[in-house]
């Protein structure tokens, strides 16, 4: 049934019928990189400024809608994203968490297609193999979670990932690259709202990266301290790589490594 949202002429508007529409606050996001992204996909896709026509075409074409709401969550990512960072937390971190127990509790928050998530999973399997571990990866964005958990990939996500692991946990299908069920058994993926939803606890590790970067401060900050909540004390927090937490150490998150923050 169609939703009648009068005439919408302001951006404030504008927020209020679409959390109508699709359940997602807007206000949580910084307000003009979130004009500018709307009035660009609007632009495209021939509406001008016209909030109210634009609303009506979401409402009943769910092509439309739901390629506008993967242009304004933004998941662009690949395995290994920011390689360097993965032989960090390959080498020093899950090292030293294991130093203190025998098993992994690990969320990938804003997992996108589930890149993140399974290459948490690849390193695992190929450098801790005697390891138990619990891989969750979450997101807004159920188009998303459906191809996370198909575990099928296109050539493009894997620009940053080593050859030998690529050939080792991947099988061509068609022409695109499925996970290996091995490596896919122990990762699960649930729709979530970061900024709305609850938080399971017990985590070793939260992987954080590139989902708050048009996050209002405010909803930045509550969600730092969802995710200390969330963590075991020592578990680490990893952000993305412009993300750093500079002032905010009433978290009780320290720096131990660039973009890695260890829970105190
Ligand atoms: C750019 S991707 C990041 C993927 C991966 N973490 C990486 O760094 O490559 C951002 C993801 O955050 C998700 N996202 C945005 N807002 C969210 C929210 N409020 N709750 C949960 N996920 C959200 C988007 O749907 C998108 O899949």
């Amino acid at each position: 049934m169609a939703t009648y949202f009068g005439i919408v002429h302001d951006y404030e508007k504008f927020v209020k019928a679409f959390q109508t529409l699709s359940g997602l606050d807007l206000n949580y996001y910084k307000e003009n990189q979130m004009k500018r992204r709307i009035n660009n996909f609007m632009a495209t896709h021939g509406y001008k400024e016209n909030y109210t026509d634009f609303l009506k075409a979401l409402d009943r074409d769910s092509v439309l809608y739901d390629s506008f709401f993967k242009h304004l969550t933004i998941n662009v990512t690949q395995f290994f994203r920011d390689v360097k960072l993965w032989d960090v937390y390959r080498e020093k971190i899950i090292p030293q968490l294991l130093a203190g127990k025998t098993s992994l509790k690990i969320w990938s928050a804003g997992c996108s297609g589930g890149q993140e998530a399974h290459t948490m999973a690849i390193i695992m399997a190929e450098y801790f193999p005697n390891v138990r571990y619990s891989i969750l990866g979450t997101d807004i964005d159920i188009n998303v979670l459906q191809q996370a958990r198909s575990g099928i990939y296109e050539e493009r996500d894997f620009a940053s990932t080593p050859r030998p692991l690529f050939e080792k946990y991947f099988t061509p299908v068609d022409k695109k690259f499925q996970i290996k069920d091995s490596v896919r058994k122990n990762v699960s993926f649930h729709e979530q709202n970061l900024l709305t939803d609850r938080f399971d606890r017990g985590f070793d590790i939260i992987a954080c990266r590139n989902v708050v970067i048009y996050f209002t401060d405010e909803a930045k900050d509550v969600l730092y301290q969802k995710f200390t909540d969330s963590l075991n004390t020592g578990g680490i927090l990893f952000t993305g790589s412009t993300e750093h937490l500079f002032g905010k150490n009433h978290l009780g998150l320290k720096s131990i490594s660039s973009f890695f923050y260890q829970k105190q």
